[in-house]
């Protein structure tokens, strides 16, 4: 695996390989099995895997953990190696903004809820930055985890929007053995908190189990999620929400129509540590799709 920090080699590297397809697979760095995944997925689908890690600044808000957010570049450089990637791109902030820096991709419609609603800008942050990684890489695929799932959709709609030929998939999330999103900072919980963050997956499987029993009504649904989520008095809740997965359009008020996708997506503050999760409450959902976790 090579290492290369400039968009420069970047390219060089990419036109050397004589690959006749590629995946890219962006990140933060700080691996796990979630990332690994999407590296698994990559390789199976393209002749080469390119990965890039980069903290990017732009997409987190002032009172956010970009100073303190989890490092470990050699223990990700492993990582990476162990699952096929073979060029791995660490960029500077500097490289990747370069003074005079003046261009903002954003997304509208899709950004004004959920997470959008409580992190202002940071949709934007996300599609500039994986909007320049596109330019850079120039990949047939990417591969982003449904962990994410309005990032997911955002990303799919600049992609379309800007004409960028690069095909963006989906990969369902992946948890741990009691049903816990895996993410990199769930380093940040304390083993109290650890134990409350099971809430999100918890309430995620009633709401599927309520919807599997009949009810339809999808204020009921949301209700149901919040009230699961809001059990335990630590909880700060920021939203419990189903929305359609492709617009993210709110479903609320309406009334569930069979197979129509809903998605129920919510996020919580614990203590310090913001965390998401979401599955698909009508058709089933690979996430949950074991016989520990059940449906
Ligand atoms: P990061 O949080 O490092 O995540 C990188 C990719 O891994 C994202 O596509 C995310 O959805 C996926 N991922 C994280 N946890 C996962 C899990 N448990 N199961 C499946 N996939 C998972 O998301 C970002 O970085 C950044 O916003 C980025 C897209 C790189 C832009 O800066």
């Amino acid at each position: 695996m090579r290492i290369v920090t400039t968009t420069e080699e970047l390219r060089e590297a990419i036109r050397d390989s004589s690959a006749n397809t590629v995946g890219f697979v962006p990140t933060m760095g700080y691996l796990h099995s979630g990332h690994t995944t999407l590296f698994d997925h990559a390789r199976k689908q393209n002749d080469l895997v390119v990965a890039s890690i980069f903290v990017n600044p732009t997409q987190f808000g002032p009172n956010e953990d970009f100073e303190v957010y989890p490092r470990d570049p050699e223990g990700d450089a492993a990582k990476c190696r162990a699952h096929g990637v073979r060029l791995l791109f660490m960029p500077s902030v500097a490289e990747v903004y370069p003074d005079g820096h003046a261009t903002t991709v954003t997304v509208d419609h899709l950004t004004t809820e959920l997470c959008g609603r409580f992190r202002p800008g940071h949709f934007a942050g996300v599609a500039t930055v994986v909007a320049k990684l596109f330019c850079m890489v120039g990949s047939q695929r990417a591969y982003f985890g449904e962990k994410d799932f309005q990032q997911l959709a955002v990303i799919r709609r600049m992609a379309r929007d800007l004409n960028i030929p690069t095909r963006v998939i989906g990969i369902p999330t992946i948890r741990e053995d009691d049903g816990l999103a895996r993410s990199s900072r769930n380093v940040y919980l304390s083993d109290e908190e650890r134990a409350v963050a099971l809430s999100l997956a918890t309430a995620l499987r009633a709401t599927r189990a309520a919807h599997r029993a009949g009810e339809r009504s999808a204020s009921a649904l949301c209700d149901l999620l919040a009230a699961e989520l809001t059990r335990h008095p630590t909880v700060a809740l920021q939203y419990a929400e189903l929305a359609d997965p492709e617009s993210l359009k709110l479903l609320r008020g309406t009334t569930l129509e069979a197979g129509q996708g809903a998605r129920a997506i919510i996020a919580l503050q614990l203590g310090r540590t913001r965390l998401i999760d979401n599955a698909a409450i009508d058709h089933d959902d690979p996430s949950f799709l074991t016989t520990r976790l059940g449906a």
